[in-house]
């Protein structure tokens, strides 16, 4: 028996060595991997976060136009040249249309069926659906309902802050979150503060935050498929699943049958779609793709696009605001100076709050800054579908990279945005470079909080929308203030966040 085992684990040995040798014996920089475990040990054993793990090798290639990374066996490429990046996500996207992990239907039947996993023809019909839901006009009306739960959260916090409180802000900007995207996506009113047992709040924090196992169920739908498959591991599990669809195929069927008449959100624009209403509004949005729809898509399809709010824009604003109430507890003058402009904001009923937050111009400077030093999705990724050549690994060499179909793309935004090379102090929070004047400036390819070109973030704008909501209705009222830096970024999860939490002290203002 004994011998079986040594022999097997010599074999899986040599296989692992022969994979870990495909970069080397094309002349691709990469950083000693180790066998089984690549470039990812230090992430697996909860060391650091897999943006470090990137960081470490364009920080060591400083010449390269790219180099490569073994996440455990698989072999993938990090392109540290703007240039080169703009043509695999915009130039030849074509040739870069998937992301790399790719979890089907089969093995999870509603998170496989998500816009972020979708490939070709389906990816591009469903986007081609769901971009009118995140065009300006759907912002416009959702905004008023954001302000909502953002007055929600205040009003919990004149019952709770009479002094100063010290806290972890995660627990307020999650319940104002959820109860944005349970309202916006779901159609359903509720106060995560008030009654924290509500359902939708419980599915968010139980079902798809991006903890440790989420992170290595990724990385094994990679390595080992069939092993997970067999398993039956699912990102998003079934009893969960179930939840979900229950939820919203309810909310569904009352707005399909009309019961509490329209609302401007997520679920209206799916009926609408069905419908074909939407066209005018697709006409006016220059952002929105106009292809044509050639694919039907069932109930559960559009469940699955539902819950992507959760999986992909729970976190992620969450922590944004979390970031930028930390920024400004770090930086007073900021604060102060931000506080001065919302102050100046027009009140009323009358108002148009879209409008007006649009206008807030340090705000934006600020959000923008807050984004460059803490991009939440630190890496976004690509997988080619022909065979590519990448050109000399740095100018003049001559070695170069053809790869065959299926080479997975890892993009360094945080790298990029704290590169010296294309920001001045970058560690430091410093608004000013979103002036107008000197946005003018960024080197293009350098600044990308939500990637670009035909796969950027589909709900950006309604992100950046929920949080600037959130904090002009909070500056309004308090100020925030904090004594340490987060030290180290959270180990094995997608999204940045510091390791110890969000202290920071919230206190009324004067
Ligand atoms: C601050 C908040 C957010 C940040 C920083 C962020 C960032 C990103 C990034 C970097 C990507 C990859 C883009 C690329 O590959 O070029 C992405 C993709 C995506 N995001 Fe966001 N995101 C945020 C909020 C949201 C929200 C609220 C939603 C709402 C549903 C959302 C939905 C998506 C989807 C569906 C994709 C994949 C798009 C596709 O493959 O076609 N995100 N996001």
């Amino acid at each position: 028996m004994l011998w079986l085992i040594v022999l097997l684990v010599t074999c899986l040995y040599y296989i692992s060595r022969k994979k870990l040798q495909y970069f080397s014996s094309r002349g691709v920089r990469t950083l000693p991997p180790i066998p089984f475990l690549g470039n990812l040990a230090a992430v697996t054993f909860g060391k650091e976060n897999f943006v470090e793990a990137i960081a470490n090798g364009y920080n060591e290639f400083k010449n390269e136009r790219y180099f490569g990374l073994y996440q455990y066996l698989v072999p993938t490429l990090i392109p540290r040249d703007p240039e080169l990046i703009r043509q695999i996500i915009v130039r030849d996207f074509n040739a870069f249309s998937d992301r790399g992990v790719h979890i089907g239907t089969d093995c999870d039947p509603m998170f496989g069926r998500n816009l972020i996993m979708l490939r070709g023809s389906t990816w591009k019909s469903m986007r081609t659906v769901l971009s009118p839901a995140f065009s300006a006009t759907r912002c416009r009306s959702m905004a008023p309902l954001m302000a909502e739960s953002a007055e929600a959260v205040v009003q919990h916090l004149k019952e709770q802050v009479s002094g100063e409180l010290l806290m972890d802000v995660n627990e307020i900007t999650t319940a104002y979150v959820n109860d944005v995207i349970a309202s916006c996506a779901f159609g359903f009113a509720v106060n995560s503060l008030k009654e924290p047992n509500n359902c939708i709040f419980q599915l968010a924090k139980t079902a798809v935050v991006q903890d440790t196992t989420q992170v290595m169920k990724f990385f094994g739908y990679e390595n080992m498929k069939t092993v997970l498959k067999m398993l039956d591991v699912k990102i998003i599990k079934r009893k969960h699943a179930e939840q979900f669809s229950q939820l919203f195929k309810s909310a569904l069927n009352a707005r399909r049958e009309n019961l509490a008449g329209p609302r401007p959100d997520f679920i209206q624009t799916l009926v609408d779609a069905a419908q074909g209403k939407l066209k005018q509004e697709m006409e006016l949005d220059i952002n929105s793709n106009q292809d044509k729809c050639t694919e039907k898509f069932t109930d559960d399809d559009l469940v699955a696009q539902a819950v992507l709010f959760y999986v992909a824009g729970y976190d992620t604003t969450a922590n944004l605001i979390n970031y930028f109430l930390y920024e400004m507890a770090a930086n007073p003058e900021a604060q102060q100076r931000l506080q001065q402009e919302i102050d100046t904001m027009p009140g009323g009923e009358d108002v148009d709050l879209y409008e007006v937050v649009q206008e807030l111009e340090y705000l934006e400077m600020c959000t923008s800054e807050v984004l460059r030093l803490w991009p939440l999705v630190g890496s976004a990724d690509r997988r080619s579908v022909q065979t590519y050549d990448f050109g000399p690994t740095y100018p003049g060499s001559q070695d170069r990279l053809v790869a065959p179909p299926g080479i997975h793309v890892w993009l360094p935004l945080y790298s990029l945005h704290r590169d010296e090379r294309y920001w001045t102090n970058p560690d430091v929070f410093d608004p000013e470079r979103f002036t107008s004047r000197n946005k003018a400036k960024i080197v293009p390819y350098t600044y990308l909080p939500f990637g670009t070109g035909p796969r950027h973030c589909i709900g950006s704008r309604f992100a950046v929308l929920a949080a600037k909501v959130f904090l002009t209705g909070f500056f309004k009222k308090y100020s925030t203030r904090c004594t340490e830096r987060p030290r180290r970024l959270c180990p094995r999860a997608f999204i940045l966040r510091p390791a110890e939490g969000f202290n920071i002290t919230v206190q009324p203002r004067n």
